[in-house]
């Protein structure tokens, strides 16, 4: 394995910003891994683990110390007899060949997370999810490298303390470098459609019960349409976390927008659409800074044109969360993670 130095990062984002880092490596399994990891602590630099660079913003300076990019490939899918099927994925596979190929296998589970891009290694750490589904739901284990003691270790499905777009990976920030995701996927599930796009997709085409494949199809499309293609623009998809609000914080905000979305969670708090409030109240979408705008058809997701900066990506942001707390007193937070110097 070779460590290189002053590597810049911007083409390893889909951002395609961030200056050089100190020192950049490809692992490719455990042992380089270790041996990586192990060369940051002799270095006494911090490391920073990078799939497919598509939900990070790293700064026009650039980062001191260890990008360590993972590429460990390979996944094994095992039939248990039972109505499930056991599925390891290698932290550096593409999230989406390998949602096409449970697809193609007529596996339930992740045909909803259909062409998020990234990869599997950085699906729960955020617990990705989108129309109705969360990664975290069908997670059975993940295997990770312990970084503190520097052993590999699995954990459970309740170690992971899956939350919307959080899990424990994110709070004991750096610890845990995720290796392998097992995933336990139905052999004989049922498609969820209930989210809202999806719902009137089928509808309008008159299909009442889609297969795996439909379902698989018509989200690549749907996202198409709505998300910006981040072959094209740098973006990072959403950039802040739809708030999550009291009862009666929601009850109040619908008092001033009666068409507020509001989705209730699990503990009977709400999740407001920050889309919504940014197009809607903040008059928003489609807004331009400079080099940075929000996107013409999806308000929550950021777009930057070749040669922005992060400053200015910041700056952007930070405009929004000003206007977002003067319209409705909420303080959003990012979803994208921001990498320090
Ligand atoms: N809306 C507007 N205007 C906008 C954007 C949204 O009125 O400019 C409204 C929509 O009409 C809808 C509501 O707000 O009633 C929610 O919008 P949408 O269904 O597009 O979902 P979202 O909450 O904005 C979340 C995820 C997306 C995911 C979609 C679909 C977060 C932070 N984002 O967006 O994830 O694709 O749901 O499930 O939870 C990502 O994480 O990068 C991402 C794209």
């Amino acid at each position: 394995m070779t460590i290189s130095e002053n590597v810049v990062i911007a083409p390893y984002t889909t951002f395609k910003i961030g200056g050089p880092a100190r020192f950049f490596c490809i692992v490719t399994n455990d042992d380089e891994l270790v041996e990586a990891v192990t060369f940051a602590k002799e270095k006494a630099v911090r490391f920073i683990v990078l799939g497919g660079g598509s939900n990070v913003l790293f700064s026009d300076d650039g980062f001191n110390g260890l990008i360590i990019k993972n590429e460990m490939m390979g996944k094994t899918f095992t039939d248990d007899g039972t109505l499930y099927s056991v599925v390891d994925a290698n932290a550096g596979e593409d999230w989406d060949e390998f949602v096409a190929l449970t697809v193609e296998k007529d596996l339930f589970g992740i045909e909803n997370l259909s062409s998020i891009p990234g990869k599997v290694g950085a699906a729960p750490v955020q617990n990705i999810g989108a129309y109705g589904a969360e990664v975290g739901k069908v997670v059975a284990s993940v295997r990770v490298l312990d970084t503190e003691t520097m052993k590999f270790v699995e954990l459970s499905f309740v170690d992971c303390k899956f939350s919307y777009r959080d899990s424990i990976f994110k709070h004991e920030k750096g610890r845990y470098i995720v290796t392998k995701v097992r995933f336990r996927l139905c052999k004989q599930g049922e498609v969820n459609i209930g989210y809202k796009d999806l719902a009137h997709f089928f509808a309008d085409r008159k299909i009442a019960k889609p297969s795996l494949k439909e379902v698989r199809n018509a989200i690549i499309e749907i996202r198409k349409n709505k998300l910006p293609d981040w072959k094209v623009w740098g973006t990072a998809g959403s950039f802040f976390k739809n708030p999550i609000v009291t009862a009666e914080v929601f009850a109040e905000l619908q008092k001033k927008y009666p068409e507020l979305p509001g989705y209730p969670e699990s503990d009977g708090r709400i999740k407001v659409s920050l889309g919504w409030i940014l197009d809607k109240v903040c008059d928003a979408k489609g807004l331009t800074l400079g080099n940075v705008s929000t996107y013409e058809k999806q308000a929550l997701v950021l777009v930057a044109k070749p040669g922005a900066t992060a400053t200015e990506v910041i700056n952007f942001s930070n405009e929004l969360m000003k206007r977002v707390r003067e319209k409705t007193g909420l303080i959003i937070e990012g979803e994208v993670e921001w990498a320090v110097v």
